[in-house]
């Protein structure tokens, strides 16, 4: 079947700026509005960052991932800054998810979809407009794509040149992802290109490398039987995601393209919707619906059944494959009790989306030394239980969103070196929400393979 014929009918009431007349939550108050209006301007007319045959293709794998033929690995920091776009940085995150991507193909015995939180992830949602600091009150910092986080008047004011920089800052990542790949950084055959330096003492490295060992023998073992070298092991593919919050932003990345029907968000491959700004009659939900891309909306603990339904019906009226994905980010104490209807009722009414959990947003706490963390007890319990809730409802868990570096933090406690509160001190970067570090990033992995296997191995 062609994709025009699977694709729902591009509405025609909808245009890239008709958001405009929804209420829009979450967006500056840009003091300038010429220049605001120049650099849209300006931006509308740069090179795209990703393909429609790209975007289309990541919609097709993410419809396998449905049926239970692939497995979604989502990751990367919660936002990007704009200091951190180094080859370090972009190298370190790209050698962890190539990792969990490798602990997951060899134990779940599935292709791996992998999508980056990034080229692109700047824009933050944050709970008040302003902060107030010894009675100076300043807007709120709202990610490097549109102010500074210094607490002082010039770096708190929304500047639309930022949007810009944020274009150029997501072009150079992506070259640099593209140039990794296409370069070999992804061969099978050389695991070694992704160790860390911190690797070697990890307590999890023995497992990690008897898993590589294993691999090596199996290629070379299937070389050795066809006379010749196994194709694609070479490379493989990394799409790119973020939380397309900022709607200027992202009104000026809609475009059309040539042979192609309808409007793609050409500058990611895969936007999503942020909880807060999730409700149906906003603009958020407005935009979204009028491009082509495949996209996710983040679910909460007090979504309803009938919220999700609604959100299915306009966000994916044809019921197309790969065209909606629902991530939900429900806490361990609350994903028992909130996730099941939600199931039970996008079953019942045979709709079709890719059901992903996030085991971060719904675990973030403060601790004692006022550090804003995660336990990683918490993340395990949620994510096995989303395990454990799938399989009871009859639905799939067909992939994971995280927050993970590749740089050596100690922004979430627990985990394989079991990280304590006191710890948070020694290495914490985030800005905004706590990562997982390498170690417990890998973790993750193994434990999804763990849990995957006990299920599909009943007692
Ligand atoms: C995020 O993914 O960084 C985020 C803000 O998530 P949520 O919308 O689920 O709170
Ligand atoms: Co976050």
């Amino acid at each position: 079947m062609s994709d025009r014929q699977l694709a729902s009918v591009p509405p025609d009431d909808w245009a890239p700026g008709s958001w405009r007349t929804r209420p829009a939550a979450q967006q500056p108050a840009y003091p300038d509005g010429d220049a605001l209006a120049r650099v849209l301007a300006e931006l509308r007319c740069l090179p795209p960052l990703v393909t429609s045959w790209e975007i289309l293709a990541l919609k097709q794998r993410l419809a396998e991932a449905q049926e239970g033929r692939r497995f979604l690995l989502q990751g990367g920091d919660c936002a990007e800054n704009f200091d951190d776009c180094t080859p370090e940085v972009i190298s370190n995150r790209l050698k962890v998810l190539l990792q969990m991507s490798l602990v997951l193909v060899h134990g779940l015995r599935l292709p791996v979809v992998r999508v980056g939180r990034f080229a692109g992830q700047y824009a933050k949602p944050r709970s008040a407009d302003v902060e107030t600091v010894d009675g100076a009150t300043l807007p709120s910092y709202r990610g490097d794509i549109v102010n500074a986080p210094a607490f002082d008047p010039a770096s708190r004011t929304p500047d639309p040149r930022r949007m810009v920089k944020a274009h150029a800052r997501s072009a150079m990542t992506m070259n640099f992802v593209r140039s990794l790949i296409d370069g070999g950084f992804a061969d099978l055959h050389h695991p070694e290109y992704w160790d860390l330096e911190w690797v070697g003492h990890s307590p999890l490295a023995e497992e990690y490398r008897r898993m590589v060992a294993g691999i090596g023998d199996a290629v070379r073992f299937m070389e050795t039987l066809s006379g010749s070298d196994v194709h694609n092991l070479d490379r493989v593919d990394f799409y790119t995601s973020h939380e397309a919050l900022l709607l200027p932003y992202e009104e000026a990345q809609a475009r059309q393209v040539p042979r192609q029907w309808g409007w793609f968000n050409l500058g990611t491959h895969f936007p999503w919707i942020g909880m807060r700004t999730a409700s149906l009659d906003g603009a958020h939900v407005e935009y979204f619906r009028g491009i082509r891309n495949p996209v996710a909306v983040k679910v909460g603990p007090s979504a309803t059944p009938d919220q999700l339904l609604r959100l299915a019906d306009v966000l994916n009226p044809g019921n197309e494959p790969g065209r909606l994905t629902f991530i939900h980010r429900m806490g361990a104490g609350r994903i028992a009790s909130s996730l099941p209807p939600l199931l039970d009722a996008v079953r019942r009414e045979g709709r079709r989306v890719l059901w992903v959990c996030d085991p971060m947003h719904g675990n973030t706490e403060k601790a004692a030394t006022g550090y804003k963390t995660r336990r990683f007890a918490n993340i395990r319990s949620e994510l096995e239980q989303a395990f454990e809730l799938h399989a009871a409802a009859g639905t799939r868990l067909g992939g994971v969103h995280l927050e993970l570096t590749g740089e050596d933090v100690t922004e979430c406690t627990g985990g394989a070196r079991d990280l304590t509160d006191a710890d948070l001190a020694r290495a914490y970067r985030s800005t905004v929400d706590p990562r997982l570090n390498y170690e417990q990033a890998l973790e993750v992995a193994m434990l999804v393979v763990r849990k995957q296997s006990q299920l599909a191995t009943p007692l």
